[in-house]
């Protein structure tokens, strides 16, 4: 079976209480059970901490084993080059992912680091965004 895992990022743990009216009501919880019965014969595997070293740990630990990754680095996508050189480093590819349209909200939110690291992105959809990337992926 293939393994994908998703890798949330800083605030990411609040979904379903954080700013509703962008992120929506659901918990990422809630809507992992909903994507583990979408995609039965995947392994998928979730990750989430609001510490950017922490999220590049994980990007390293699976980087080499996992047969795909998709990440919503939050505000660390803006920021980090650090996130963006552990993608680069790993063979596993990467989709990142965006819960809203980035592009129709503030000017700070239209550059990422990690989209030229990425195989692709997937932005603006809502949580199904996730779902859509994970496609991508298979
Ligand atoms: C986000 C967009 C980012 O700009 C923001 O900092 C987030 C969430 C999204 O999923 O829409 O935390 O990545």
């Amino acid at each position: 079976m293939k393994k994908i895992i998703i890798i949330n990022g800083a605030n990411l743990n609040l979904l379903g209480k954080r700013e509703p009216q962008i992120y929506g009501n659901k918990s990422f919880e809630d809507y992992l059970t909903e994507l583990k019965q979408m995609f039965p014969n995947l392994i998928l595997d979730y990750f989430q901490s609001n510490s950017e070293g922490e999220i590049i740990d994980k990007i390293q630990e699976v980087g080499f084993d996992y047969d795909g990754i998709v990440i919503n680095a939050g505000a660390y996508t803006h920021t980090s080059i650090a996130i963006a050189d552990a993608i680069k480093s790993i063979s596993a590819p990467a989709v990142e992912v965006h819960i809203s349209n980035v592009h129709k909200r503030e000017d700070f939110r239209h550059h990422s680091y990690l989209s030229a690291v990425c195989k692709g992105v997937v932005l603006g959809f809502g949580i199904q965004s996730y779902e859509l990337a994970i496609r991508g992926l298979i």
